[in-house]
């Protein structure tokens, strides 16, 4: 459970420099939404969890710009790193931080690393890049980043020789989890050596896995993109007798991304993820019948779901298991079940994979990643440090970085996501024996 003490922000000292965004503070002071600086946003929602954590409810430390701040704008200088997988919004986050740190901090001297922590690692040999607001124009409306990214972590001692030399102040990591371990282990190496340098994230996932941060950007620019492929697996099934759509999605250890692109289109039979153990001798069955009733069927698979049929081995950089292709051997067992049960099927497979993620932000998303990227400027700002921006019942709020990388956002199997998905699927809660009542 997360207690008050887990939500504590680290800070590198007092801030002592007058924020020149004073003047929005002010007239912001004279609205019913103004937060205090030393006000809290509730991590719990309802008054019964609130009231069991009477005298210390864990509370988040709000985001946005604080009257005092504690680094000297003209004299510092930031660096910015991208690390991991493309995730859609990737340029819109480096643009916002760029806007907001020289229209209005009036920081003139920003680097952008290249191809992720490599780019921190000297004997790579990645020259940095100038960030500026005209070298930034344009970017948020490609997908990918234009600093190029990599997955692994590098040594810690080298990333902070780097910024040492080059004297970087602020270090903004726009990442994943594994980056966010990464980062937490650089905010360590700064700390021993006693320096004051800020490490600042922004959380980084098209599968939206990342914990504490209401969700991440991209995810929703990747679950409509990959609506596309559903609609079409859609068509195609009823298009043909015993017509049957198989669509995997992304999605490693966490099923959001296939349970809201089968929510937002509303016609998939069946979806499985990773966070519920598929029984295919349940499931087979059972899809069978739901053919032969409807004369079609559309399937929503996330890749990391039925990993317990494939024997995967191994781990990729960033230190994730390596998954089997678990959409690949679905279609081969319902294609066989089928024959053997001499029942006529089309089946027309389609998985847009990296599609999904390679794309510009949606508007939403590009809003969401501006709004972050402000935050986290703000955050560094003030002298915030081993942190992530996130947003907590609607309100941006700085989450430390040891509560981000403890644990993994997935779907709940008792919550009421799944709840919605069993509804608008009527698949079983199992296919497991029990409920094999349609086979
Ligand atoms: O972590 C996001 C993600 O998109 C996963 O869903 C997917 O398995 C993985 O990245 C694949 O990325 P890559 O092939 O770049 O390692």
């Amino acid at each position: 459970m997360v207690e008050a003490a887990d939500l504590l922000v680290r800070t590198l000292g007092e801030g002592r420099i007058d924020s020149p965004l004073q003047g929005l503070l002010d007239r912001r002071g004279t609205t019913e939404h103004y937060v205090d600086e030393a006000d809290r946003v509730l991590f719990d929602d309802t008054l019964a969890m609130v009231g069991e954590r009477i005298g210390k409810p864990p509370s988040f430390e709000p985001s946005g710009p604080r009257r005092r701040i504690f680094f000297d704008p003209a004299k510092i200088r930031v660096g910015i790193v991208t690390c991991g997988g493309l995730c859609p919004g990737l340029n819109d986050v480096i643009r916002g931080l760029v806007l907001e740190l020289t229209s209005h901090y009036g920081v003139s001297r920003i680097v952008g690393f290249r191809n992720g922590y490599r780019g921190l690692v000297a004997r790579h040999g990645h020259d940095v890049i100038d960030l500026t607001p005209a070298g930034v124009q344009h970017v948020n409306e490609q997908g990918g980043t234009i600093l190029g990214t990599s997955r692994g972590n590098q040594d810690p001692v080298e990333i902070v020789d780097c910024l040492d030399h080059l004297g970087v102040n602020i270090l903004f990591v726009i990442g994943g989890d594994g980056s966010m371990r990464g980062a937490q282990r650089i905010a360590q190496e700064i700390t021993a050596r006693d320096r004051r340098i800020a490490v600042v994230g922004v959380p980084k996932t098209i599968d939206n896995d990342i914990p504490w941060i209401g969700h991440s950007f991209g995810f929703q620019t990747a679950f409509g993109k990959a609506t596309e492929s559903i609609r079409a697996a859609h068509t195609e099934a009823m298009a043909q007798p015993g017509g049957v759509g198989l669509v995997q999605l992304m999605g490693r250890h966490s099923g959001f991304i296939a349970c809201y692109a089968a929510l937002a289109t509303n016609d998939a039979d069946y979806v499985l993820i990773p966070e519920v153990p598929v029984d295919l001798g349940g499931f087979l069955p059972h899809l069978r019948q739901r053919v032969r009733e409807r004369g079609h069927a559309l399937v929503v698979v996330a890749e990391g779901a039925g990993q317990e049929y494939l024997a995967a081995d191994g781990a990729d950089a960033s230190g994730n298991r390596l998954l089997g292709d678990f959409g690949i051997y679905l279609r081969g067992r319902v294609l066989s079940d089928f024959a053997t049960a001499g029942q006529e099927i089309n089946l027309k497979y389609i998985d847009p994979s990296y599609v999904i993620r390679s794309v510009p932000a949606n508007p939403y998303d590009s809003v969401y990643c501006l709004r972050l990227a402000q935050a986290a400027v703000h955050a560094a700002m003030a002298g915030r440090t081993e942190m992530v921006v996130g947003s907590w019942r609607n309100r941006f709020v700085h989450v430390p970085i040891p509560l981000t990388v403890a644990s993994r956002n997935q779907v709940d199997p008792g919550g009421d996501l799944w709840m919605s998905v069993l509804e608008a699927t009527g698949q079983p809660t199992s296919f497991a024996v029990p409920d094999r009542a349609a086979a």
